[in-house]
């Protein structure tokens, strides 16, 4: 079945799997978003069932929630959690500094807040997330639907002062609508191919009054596990750079390769 797996496919999983022998029994742990993250949940889920694994999962987003019960995964709200031992989510981008570019899958407001509420944040990405300089994938910024318009036009006003290259806004969509967070809000697409100071960026795109969040996650990883085409698996602390660099085999599962939509 994982021959069927694009390499791209089992370098999520593998990074996926790696992370999951992160959670230990007992923890409250932040469930991401995208097509890693539903891997990773896909993988805590069969320890549930397979090992007997007991933890409470907080999702960030309606799907995530939606797999998480499905694979028997014991979902709670953050509010019930109060706080996180551990938060593993994917990225659209990570730099050296392990800051990132999230919400692709547009659900970066509940991911910031999750990851935020946590001990720890574990970053799974395949090895094409890594990038020198955050900006080639459009940053996405969560706006308020009341004058979207009025606010991507500050945004671009902005960005003329800002540390980037591009300055375009594209509100995401879905078919012929506005893309609907799952906090009721838009999506506005920043195309900036190099940001030269996500720190600035990230807060001065915050102090606009139309803006809920940014997709910028600066400071709050503490940990990527990077996946490869090939299994192997590579591990860079924030304070330790690799810690470890292993391979994974590929075990059949009939459960965890089926069902590969996101
Ligand atoms: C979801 O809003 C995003 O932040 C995802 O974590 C990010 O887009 C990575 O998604 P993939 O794992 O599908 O690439």
């Amino acid at each position: 079945m994982t021959g069927e797996l694009s390499p791209i496919d089992k370098a999520k999983f593998v990074a996926a799997k790696r992370a999951a022998d992160m959670v230990e029994d007992g923890m409250r742990v932040g469930l991401g978003t995208g097509s890693t993250a539903a891997w990773l949940v896909r993988c805590l889920g069969e320890m549930v069932r397979n090992e007997g694994l007991k933890i409470r999962g907080v999702p960030t987003s309606t799907r995530t929630a939606e797999l998480a019960r499905e694979v028997g995964i014991h979902v709670i709200s953050l509010d019930e959690a109060k706080w996180l031992d551990l938060t593993i989510d994917g990225a659209d981008e990570f730099d050296t500094d392990l800051n990132l570019i999230k919400g692709g899958g547009g659900a970066l407001l509940q991911e910031k807040i999750v990851a935020t509420a946590s001990d720890q944040m574990v970053v799974i990405a395949d090895v094409g997330k890594e990038v020198e300089t955050l900006g080639s994938f459009p940053l996405p910024v969560e706006v308020i639907p009341f004058g979207w318009q009025t606010t991507q036009a500050l945004i671009e006003e902005t960005l003329v002062s800002m540390d980037v290259l591009g300055r375009s806004a594209t509100l995401r969509m879905n078919g012929d609508r506005p893309f609907i967070t799952d906090e009721g809000n838009h999506i506005l697409d920043l195309h900036l191919n190099r940001i030269g100071n996500p720190r600035q960026l990230a807060l001065v795109l915050n102090q606009m009054p139309g803006v809920v969040e940014n997709g910028l996650f600066i400071d709050i990883c503490d940990t990527v596990v990077i996946g490869f085409g090939d299994g192997k698996v590579e591990i860079r602390d924030i304070n330790e750079g690799t810690v470890e660099t292993d391979r994974l085999d590929f075990v059949e599962s009939d459960n965890l390769f089926t069902d590969l939509a996101d």
